[in-house]
């Protein structure tokens, strides 16, 4: 699963089982004795009495218009399980089953013996816990070491859009006529929706797909290729190859009319083929560039080769138009979000392309990590996600050195790493999971950032020869098997042994720590100018400055250099520290030190404040004297140290003065987000916030002169990225170039004087010309919209028409985001765009959601979605809407079941709001340098509005 979208799932709550699930739950059913398991821990989980060895699964799909006797939407399935029993006297067993009906079961041994079930109750359905038990006939149990065939005729779902996952129905139009398509999402815990099934990761078998689908269709794809045909009238029988040995949640079928492939490599031993609607053809070209490369050096580094992992295995990228996520792995056949896989030249913007590249090489990796090898239970996710994720930026950097990935992996996703771990409950990578709710919630950011992040210091600290070495070993030690961590800690200590490195760290100790401990630590650093001594401390970092201390302690794998020769190259740590203290004897006579090079490393640094005053010193006179990756993290580490209440605001912009001359991409990135942090805490300010505004314009002086407001032809893209989110910080806070510069692009575009905006652009051009325009632009926006024909593009319209402040054009919005025109994926987007968008557009948006709660609940699907748009609608409004919707909240309790959530949301505006009052001088003295403040900031306190994106949200919508 690939990180950008499936965030929108981090708050999922127990709530999403019942959404999962097709039918009412039965009362609280009872399990028989004769199966065991854990009532508290594992309860959802298969007891491991039964080793699967193949499945067959038939599939009869019904569209529209089905025959007499079928629903349309739904499809006839017969599956055929082969297992073994290794436990003995079972006289019943379990599968996972969430289907729509189960027709008949029936068991035989290998050599097709009937094994009598028990007449009046052969199977049961668990429904809570999504089981399906086998019942046999009094006094017969299975017999150990045993081979059984269990044969399960049943009906299926055809789901209503991609939410709810397993197999699902998808749309697209294509010259005004709509087009439906069935799809499968499986991961995590689907598998049951498409068959009743051995549905957890560690589970693994062989599957032999066939699928009967209307003559009329075009061919399915699925994992394998197809093997044969059989014409049978109204229906074509196809037949797959046998996958690989995998777990059932990789399965994936994918059948329509028209879907066909848009670009291939033409190679047929090494098939990459780039598969989507007809009418999306020419946008899978650059997909198409970076795949093979990607999968020939993931061989090569690896050393296991992808193409013989299969029976004529394929390598085939699907573009879905409907999608729950960003991408998910399915083996031969990975599924994408349309958008991250089709590229349209002058329509799609550089992020959006480089996210092509980055989730192709995530999804590819995954091949390998995920795939052939894969975590035993989802409470290790981060062992499939955390290599993915690595390689996302690695892979794809060393196909391509332009895009600069190496460097931006360290904002992207290590910054994001510290962000997310640094709340008192963060959890660890392994952490237990068990309801299905519970699985979700754990692919969260930690799993993907924190993950990768530990591989990247794992590298450095072993040397890459080493690293390569031992992923080469685990991937062989456990192929086609599942893996626990303690596997990938032995294949560690196997390459360090073997090689003779790191003395006497224990490997072992040192990824278990990480591994099992929340959180990271923060390095106090405290120089003796005399002696130069260096003394160090850790602690673990909390962001919030009220977190009770703890004193938990990692192994560190340090790097540092000083001023007096300061070298950025060498990213082999030194030494590591083990212990709460450490002290390292440094020549004396120099001004400065900086620890973690490159910040490649898991931890923050704080320094005494004389060596921060050298660094600003020197940051000013010269800020290219420090390595622009350790200028990021100090842009970084000085906002979380300022938030978490180690360091005063007045040291901490001291320190950050020097972005008024630094126009460095990966300077800004955190910048902005820093700055926008604490301008969202004084928006119920307007005197604070003006004079705060006014600071931020001196600030974006020289990088907007550097950026410019058009896009050259030829500039490195982290220049291209820049100006996109630069200028969209800009133009939102007011600066006066920004702002003309894009109306006047905006009109010239309108009036038809200019044919196009640079999609690099867009964000901010379209944005702002709407907030200064009328419901004409508006339409006009949205009828262009209507017509894009690249999903990139149109969900970057519909960001900008969230930006229109006219009451008509926010009321049509609102019923557009409802509406068939925008997909289920994108309406939580859709409102967390119209909250963002312009100031006071939630309280639009609240007058809409009282009237139209249960329309809105609906169309969002998942009870998380529904959840967030009440927490993010309550973050961006200001007092008297936060009096208004706490109140609606209270008097309708009956309705909206989720008023908690939308409580919790408004007291935690509140006081992010009492936050930035509370602050308001001392922040604006520290920004303006020194003096004091005109008018004393805390006696002007006007109530307007409040605006507090958590990172989260920001993230998604990146
Ligand atoms: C689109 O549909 C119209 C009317 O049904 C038809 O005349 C036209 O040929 C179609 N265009 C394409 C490209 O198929
Ligand atoms: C396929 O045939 C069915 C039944 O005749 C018909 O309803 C459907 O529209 C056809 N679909 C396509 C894509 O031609
Ligand atoms: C699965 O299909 C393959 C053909 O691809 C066949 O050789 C094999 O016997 C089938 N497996 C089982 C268990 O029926």
């Amino acid at each position: 699963m690939s990180f950008l979208t499936k965030l929108v799932l981090v708050p999922a709550l127990l709530a999403v089982v019942r959404s999962e699930f097709p039918f009412d739950l039965e009362a609280d059913l009872e399990l028989e004795p004769g199966v065991t398991r854990n009532e508290d821990l594992t309860s959802y989980r298969l007891p491991e009495d039964l080793d699967p060895i193949h499945a067959d699964i038939e599939i009869t799909p019904y569209f529209e218009t089905a025959p007499a006797g079928k629903e349309p939407f739904t499809f006839d399935g017969v599956t055929r399980h082969i297992f073994k029993a290794v436990k003995d006297n079972l006289n019943a067993f379990v599968l996972q089953d969430n289907v729509r009906d189960v027709r008949t079961v029936s068991l035989t041994t290998a050599d097709g013996t009937l094994v009598a079930l028990n007449a009046a109750n052969p199977f049961e359905r668990i429904r809570q816990y999504f089981f399906l038990k086998i019942n046999l006939a009094e006094g017969i149990t299975l017999v150990n070491g045993e081979i059984y065939h269990l044969t399960i005729e049943y009906i299926g779902n055809i789901n209503e859009t991609p939410m709810t996952r397993g197999m699902f129905r998808g749309s697209y139009i294509d010259n005004g006529t709509l087009h439906w398509y069935a799809a499968c999402h499986l991961q995590p815990t689907h598998g049951r929706q498409l068959f009743p099934s051995f549905d957890e990761p560690g589970f693994k078998s062989t599957f032999n797909i066939t699928v009967n689908r209307p003559a009329n269709f075009t061919e399915t794809f699925s994992n394998m290729r197809i093997r044969d045909t059989v014409d049978m009238g109204d229906r074509v029988k196809e037949y797959f190859y046998q996958t690989p040995r995998m777990s059932a949640y990789l399965i994936t079928i994918h059948i329509s009319a028209h879907f066909k492939v848009l670009s291939e490599n033409y190679d047929n031993e090494k098939s990459y083929r780039i598969i989507g609607r007809p009418n999306a053809e020419g946008q899978g070209e650059y997909a198409l560039e970076v795949g093979p490369p990607l999968t020939k050096w993931m061989e090569d580094y690896f050393g296991i080769e992808y193409y013989t992992m299969g029976e004529d295995m394929k390598n085939d990228q699907l573009a879905s138009p409907d999608w729950a996520s960003g991408a998910t792995e399915n083996w031969g056949l990975v599924s994408y979000r349309e958008l991250r896989l089709l590229y349209e030249e002058g329509e799609t913007n550089a992020a959006d392309k480089i996210s092509i590249g980055t989730i192709t090489a995530h999804e590819l990796a995954h091949k390998w990590f995920g795939n052939y090898i894969t975590a035993r239970w989802w409470d290790n996710v981060w062992i499939n996600e955390g290599f993915a994720s690595y390689f996302e930026y690695f892979a794809m950097d060393a196909v391509d050195k332009d895009l600069e990935l190496k460097d931006q992996f360290n904002i992207m996703y290590l910054q994001s790493a510290l962000s997310a771990d640094s709340s008192a409950s963060t959890r660890a990578l392994r952490h237990t999971v068990n309801s299905p709710a519970e699985v979700t919630g754990h692919f969260s950011g930690i799993s993907y950032t924190k993950g990768a992040s530990l591989l990247l210091m794992l590298k450095h600290f072993l040397s890459e020869d080493t690293f390569k070495k031992a992923l080469h070993t685990f991937l062989v030690d456990r192929a086609y098997e599942h893996a626990f961590p303690e596997d990938l800690y032995r294949a560690f200590k196997a390459a360090v042994t073997e090689d003779g490195i790191i003395g006497n760290v224990d490997i072992e100790a040192f990824l278990n720590t990480w591994v099992d401990q929340p959180g990271y630590p923060v390095l106090s650093v405290s120089v003796d100018t005399n002696s130069g001594l260096v003394s160090l401390k850790q602690d673990r970092f909390y962001l919030s400055a009220t977190a009770t201390p703890t004193d938990e302690t990692w192994p560190l794998p340090l790097t540092y250099t000083t001023s007096r020769n300061p070298d950025w190259e060498n990213l082999t740590p030194s030494e590591v520290m083990l212990g709460k203290t450490h002290q390292i004897p440094i020549e004396p006579g120099y001004d400065w030190v900086i620890f973690n090079v490159q910040q490649q490393g898991i931890y923050r640094v704080n320094y005494d404040t004389k060596t921060w005053e050298n660094i600003a010193n020197s940051l000013r006179s010269n800020h290219a004297t420090i390595h622009h990756l350790n200028r990021a993290q100090i842009v970084d580490d000085v906002f979380a140290l300022m938030r978490s209440e180690n360091m005063k605001y007045d040291l901490g912009f001291r320190v950050l003065d020097f972005l008024k001359q630094d126009t460095s991409y990966f300077s800004w990135y955190p910048a902005i987000t820093g700055l926008n942090w604490i301008r969202n805490r004084f928006l119920h300010l307007p005197e604070v916030l003006a004079q705060y505004d006014e600071q931020m314009y001196e600030f974006l002086d020289a990088v907007i002169k550097d950026l410019g407001y058009d896009v050259p032809s030829v500039e490195p893209v982290t220049k291209t990225l820049n100006r996109f989110y630069t200028l969209t910080f800009a133009c939102n806070i007011g600066h006066k170039g920004c702002t003309e510069d894009a109306v006047q692009k905006f009109r010239a575009y309108r009036d038809g004087t200019s044919s196009s905006v640079n999609p690099n652009l867009r964000r901010h051009v379209f944005c702002q010309g709407l907030r200064e325009g009328g419901y004409e632009d508006w339409k006009f926006l949205k009828e262009r919209l209507l017509r894009s024909n690249n999903q990139a593009d149109s969900i970057a319209m519909l960001r900008s028409l969230g930006c229109t402040p006219n009451e008509q054009a926010i009321q049509e919005y609102l019923e557009m985001l409802l509406s068939d025109n925008i997909k289920a994926q994108d309406r939580l987007n859709g409102f967390t765009f119209l909250f963002m968008g312009n100031r006071g557009n939630s309280k639009v948006a609240l007058q809409f959601l009282k009237q139209r709660v249960a329309d809105i609940r609906a169309a969002v699907i998942l009870p998380a979605s529904f959840n967030s748009i009440l927490s993010n609608m309550a973050a961006y409004l200001d007092n008297e809407g936060l009096d208004d919707m706490e109140q609606w909240l209270r008097n309708n309790q009956a309705d909206v079941p989720e008023f908690n959530v939308g409580l919790n949301a408004i007291a935690s505006a509140r006081t992010s709001m009492k936050w930035g009052t509370d602050r308001a001088k001392e922040i604006l003295e520290a920004v303006q340098g020194s003096g004091t403040v005109p008018g004393g900031a805390a006696s002007i306190i006007v109530p307007t509005i409040t605006l507090l994106l958590s990172s989260v949200v920001a993230m998604m919508l990146r």
